[in-house]
């Protein structure tokens, strides 16, 4: 054996852990869950071109995000630490060390405009309960993300809730949470999926979002945005599942909870295109492909002032988005969490200190969307800086941090030590060679293929 998991990786009962699998999976699927599947996927089929996008999406999910899925969860459960911590023990004195650390730069950077987001989606739930949003919902939209104040107000606030949760702890905090709010989201979802097949547009959006239209054939752009999508929506590349692994036992069925976490997140995000298409298409003059960050922001409410009970079904729909954004919220701050709570600092001021700071950081992203006109149209990349972070990190770094996990675990630590680790106890892994076969060339080869493929088409104009 290689794995020196003697002394490095030794159990520390203090850092937490999961109580049940139900817990672990419903926690997992609520990092997965969020923003980029009810408020992203759309956006990205709308950019996209429908339904050729949804389709690569989930080619990316099943062939490559999956296979990824695994190996972090394999990670952080043999190593049983924080990301940086986990490469350190099983590859000691080599620098790998450094892919936990570019991921816990990533998950601060990712949580940086996400709180942003969901700022909007709480302010929401009442501007929604309220009919604020009026007659014009685009002009109010537009009121609204330009008040800067109000924005960072907001951010911080969901942060703080974000805090209040992780504080908690691993079983008392997380999961605890997770088991309440995420049977309440999908109650929600499955509800509003229902109304919304009713509605006028109905037909005209299922069609725009199941019948691909191959004479717009897929690029390489929206290949890579598919990509970026998969790697977001999962929690992929940055060592969150590794967190979230590392307070596994040795007795769950990892292959089992993945599956679950995979499938749960894949079916929010097809049911959020159910619920969006055919409400956006009830609208006159909507344009999937126009909508940009604001898309179910300044579009929808103007359904939900006109429909009967609209208030109710619009504040229940922003009810859905905080609830997916707070349980993926939390696993974003989780993860330099951990890296300092296995460096032996208090949990408590660990998330307290990480808050104001994660704060500060949301600032430039609050103001992105009006407030500054600096940040609003950023001269050189031709976006405003939310957009701009969103597509740093969701196509570039982590695709990179899941291409450079995908080989430590089929080619550094080893394919054979991953299938080793989760047969542990007994606990069955079928297809264990098409994992193999996956992780050490199938999703290296496909990640390099449309990183390189993309940057080329950037720098070629
Ligand atoms: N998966 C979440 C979503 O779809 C976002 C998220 C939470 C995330 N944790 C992550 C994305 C870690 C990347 C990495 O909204």
């Amino acid at each position: 054996m290689d794995n020196p998991s003697s002394q490095n990786c030794a159990p520390d009962e203090s850092r937490g852990s999961w109580g049940s699998s139900v817990g672990f999976i419903l926690a997992a699927a609520g990092s997965a869950v969020g923003l980029g599947n009810i408020w992203g996927f759309p956006m990205q089929v709308g950019k996209g071109g429908g339904a050729i996008f949804v389709l690569l999406y989930l080619v990316c999910v099943f062939v490559i995000c999956f296979p990824i899925l695994i190996a972090e969860l394999a990670i952080g459960r043999a190593a049983a630490r924080d990301p940086i911590g986990a490469f350190q023990c099983l590859k000691p004195r080599t620098p790998w060390w450094v892919v936990g650390a570019l991921g816990v730069v990533a998950g601060v950077g990712i949580l940086s405009f996400y709180s942003v987001i969901a700022g909007w989606t709480l302010a929401y739930v009442w501007y929604a309960a309220t009919g604020a949003a009026g007659t014009d919902p685009g002009a109010f939209f537009g009121g609204f993300v330009a008040d800067g104040s109000k924005n960072v107000w907001l951010s911080f606030a969901v942060l703080v809730i974000t805090a209040g949760i992780i504080i908690g702890g691993v079983k008392e905090g997380i999961e605890k949470a997770s088991k309440v709010m995420m049977p309440a989201l999908f109650l929600i979802l499955i509800l509003l999926g229902l109304r919304a097949l009713t509605l006028p547009g109905a037909v005209q959006g299922l069609a725009y979002y199941l019948k691909p239209d191959f004479s717009k054939a897929a690029n390489i752009a929206v290949l890579n945005a598919a990509l970026g999508q998969a790697f977001f929506s999962l929690s992929l590349g940055m060592g969150a599942m590794m967190t979230y692994g590392s307070y596994l036992s040795k007795k769950t069925m990892v292959i089992k909870s993945a599956a679950w976490v995979a499938g749960l997140d894949t079916m929010v995000a097809l049911l959020a295109g159910f619920l969006i298409f055919p409400a956006g298409f009830s609208l006159a003059g909507f344009n999937p492909a126009e909508g940009g960050p604001g898309l179910i922001f300044a579009v929808l409410p103007g359904l939900f002032a006109t429909m009967p009970g609209g208030a109710l079904f619009g504040a229940a729909f922003f009810v859905l988005l905080t609830i997916a954004a707070l349980t993926s919220a939390i696993s974003l701050l989780e993860v330099p969490t951990a890296v300092l709570v296995d460096r032996g600092f208090c949990r408590r001021k660990s998330v307290m200190t990480l808050t104001l700071f994660v704060t500060i950081l949301a600032v430039p992203s609050a103001l992105s969307q009006g407030a500054s006109p600096a940040l609003s149209k950023l001269p050189l990349f031709g976006m405003d800086f939310l957009t701009l972070m969103a597509t740093v990190w969701n196509n570039w770094a982590l695709p990179i941090g899941g291409l450079l996990i995908a080989v430590f675990a089929g080619w550094v630590w080893g394919a054979d030590n991953v299938v080793a680790e989760l047969k542990a106890e007994g606990n069955p892994f079928p297809f264990a060679r098409a994992w193999s076969f996956l992780i050490k060339y199938v999703c290296p080869a496909a990640i390099l293929f449309i990183i390189l493929m993309t940057a080329r088409g950037m720098f070629a104009g």
